[in-house]
């Protein structure tokens, strides 16, 4: 991601989530060098983006959207595929993150890429309210 990426993907980040993040919200975290975010351009549109935070050898993954016309090409697999290299170049051993419970994209997503269930937070999201699944994903211990 780059300062010339943050309109785009501000306008897709209101178009998908009903509680979106800032253009200044993406535009203080992809800098930050303990974080790594990521976009998919094709002829110049941003398809696609996905972020990393990471705190000493684990990572939190957020942020990760699709364009509606580019989904189901396997642009989400590989982005978080190169999206876990970067966050081993960062030095992370264990990869988290937070979705949905009811959004079977995007666990589905999550299980192909190794990542498994490990708890249920209550009423973590709202409008409309839901519960998050946590999920883990340690390279090389599956
Ligand atoms: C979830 C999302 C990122 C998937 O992006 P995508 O580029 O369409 O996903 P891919 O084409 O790379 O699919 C990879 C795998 O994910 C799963 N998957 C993706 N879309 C799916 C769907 N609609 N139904 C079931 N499984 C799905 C499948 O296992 C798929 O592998 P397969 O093609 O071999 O079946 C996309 O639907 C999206 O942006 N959704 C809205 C935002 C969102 O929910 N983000 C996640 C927040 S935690």
């Amino acid at each position: 991601m780059q300062e010339r990426d943050l309109d785009q993907v501000a306008a897709l980040e209101q178009e998908i989530f009903s509680e979106p993040w800032s253009r200044q919200g993406f535009a203080d975290s992809y800098q930050k060098k303990e974080n790594c975010y990521l976009v998919v351009e094709e002829d110049g549109q941003v398809l696609a983006y996905c972020g990393l935070w990471s705190v000493l050898d684990e990572a939190d993954i957020c942020n990760v959207a699709v364009r509606k016309e580019a989904r189901r090409r396997g642009v989400a697999e590989a982005m978080l595929k190169m999206l876990i290299l970067e966050g081993k170049k960062l030095g992370v051993a264990a990869f988290t993150l937070e979705v949905r419970i009811g959004n079977t994209p995007a666990v589905a997503l999550y299980r192909k890429l190794g990542f498994r269930d490990a708890g249920v937070r209550p009423g973590f999201y709202t409008k409309p309210d839901e519960d998050a699944l946590i999920m883990w994903y340690r390279p090389g211990s599956e």
